[in-house]
């Protein structure tokens, strides 16, 4: 089966200051990459236009330039401090994604070597190690959802692997996961239930191992992030419980979903397209430009900003206060930053792709992301060269783009 794009009913109409969008921003329905062409549709129309949704409606950024611009300039467009769909202020302040100014940087300052090159160079044994034991267990099987069978476990297993925390808790991470990001039941109201009572339970899980930690003979305290962090300190005083607590919420939330929805957009093109499968299977060393362009042009993110002063994008006044999302899966298919936007080719000349955000924001865990996908499609490939989809899987789109499932089938 080829998948092609479907085409979404949008509308677009005259605004006072920039085209208006009427576009369905979130839905858990619709078919896989529905969203990446409602983007082609809303960039080919104009680099920025007005989105009415939730409190106040958005501004959307749908080109390279524009989104750089947005996500460079942390000062004029710093990270909103209420929510898009209520406007009620943000209670719960993600560590270090939603921190602005110099706590942001002294975050980022403290982070940085535990993410570098040279770390994530040293964890690749492990995470090749994960990756081939959970193809290895597939293998025979004939089919799976890639999603949960392999995508979900992989990335989450290396999570806990890296942060010193015990692999027997994979499975409640994978439910925590599953009622937060992947939402199942037909009733919404019941859904949002369920990722409550999730965020919730993960929350309490972090604080309490956090206190379990501190509780225990340092000598016998895990190797591995989590320990580490207990004697962190920002600004000459020791990093707070509830700091932690909060920094590991958004790593479970910026560093697990993600890549199992780059994986998952990454294998339904490969499935779907027989000649790209090919090349790859051919050369298992392609493993690193497929990597970077299926990144380039499925990307997953539309991050949020507020304006803090009255400005424009792309000749479009922006008043003090607007809420600007920058598309991601947009920029990174933008004809005017990359020709042939819409052609998938392995050999591109080295990509500038911003999938993984650009400015101070920028993906912390991109070197990690990086090492885990080009694992993954090396040693996928390497034991399952041919494989298909029978029918179009369905994605959730809204901040984050993710397919519900991915039925992959396979000659034994
Ligand atoms: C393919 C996988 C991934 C993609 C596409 C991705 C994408 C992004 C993007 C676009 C941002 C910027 C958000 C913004 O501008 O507000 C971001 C931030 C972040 N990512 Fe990733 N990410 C990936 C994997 C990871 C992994 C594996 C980790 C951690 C191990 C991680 C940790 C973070 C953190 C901590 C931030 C917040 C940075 C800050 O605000 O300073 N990400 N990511």
């Amino acid at each position: 089966m080829t998948q092609e794009l479907t085409q979404q009913e949008i509308s677009i109409t005259s605004g006072e200051v920039c085209p208006v969008a009427h576009i369905t921003w979130s839905g858990s329905a619709r078919p896989a990459l529905a969203g990446h062409a409602m983007f082609d549709q809303l960039r080919a129309a104009a680099p920025i236009l007005k989105v009415p949704y939730g409190a106040n409606g958005f501004f959307l950024v749908t080109e390279h330039e524009a989104a750089l611009q947005v996500t460079q300039d942390a000062k004029t467009f710093p990270q909103p401090s209420v929510s898009m769909e209520t406007g009620d202020p943000t209670k719960f302040i993600l560590i270090p994604q939603l921190l602005n100014g110099a706590d942001h940087m002294a975050w980022r300052r403290l982070l940085a070597p535990y993410f570098s090159p040279g770390r994530v160079e040293g964890w690749e044994e492990g995470v090749r190690a994960r990756a081939v034991s959970l193809i290895e267990d597939l293998v025979e099987k004939g089919s799976c959802d890639f999603v949960k069978d392999f995508a979900l476990r992989y990335p989450t297993a290396i999570f806990l692997q890296i942060f010193g925390l015990p692999l027997d808790q994979l499975d409640d991470f994978l439910t925590w996961e599953s009622a937060i990001l992947h939402p199942e039941g037909p009733d919404p109201i019941e859904n949002r239930k369920h990722a409550v009572a999730a965020q919730t339970a993960v929350t309490q899980y972090f604080a309490q191992m956090i206190s379990d930690r501190r509780a225990m003979d340092p000598k016998d305290r895990p190797a591995g992030i989590a320990t580490d962090a207990l004697n962190w300190e920002i600004a000459d005083r020791p990093v707070s419980d509830d700091e932690l607590t909060r920094f590991y919420l958004l790593m479970f939330m910026a560093g697990l979903d993600t890549v199992t929805s780059e994986l998952s957009y990454g294998f339904l093109h490969l499935a779907t397209h027989p000649e790209h499968r090919q090349q790859l299977a051919d050369n298992l060393e392609l493993a690193p430009k497929v990597t970077e362009e299926l990144l380039r042009a499925y990307p997953i993110v539309n991050p949020g900003r507020q304006a803090a002063v009255d400005t424009e994008i792309a000749g479009c006044p922006i008043h003090v206060g607007d809420y600007v999302v920058v598309s991601l899966p947009s920029a990174g298919r933008d004809e005017a930053q990359h020709p042939n936007a819409l052609e998938i080719d392995f050999n591109r000349p080295m990509s500038s792709h911003i999938t993984f955000g650009a400015g101070p924001h920028r993906c912390l865990g991109s070197h990690l992301a990086r090492e885990e996908l080009n694992i993954a499609y090396e040693e996928w490939h390497r034991r399952i060269p041919n494989y298909w989809i029978d029918e179009t899987p369905t994605e959730a789109t809204a901040g984050m783009m993710a397919l519900n499932s991915l039925q992959l089938r396979w000659k034994k």
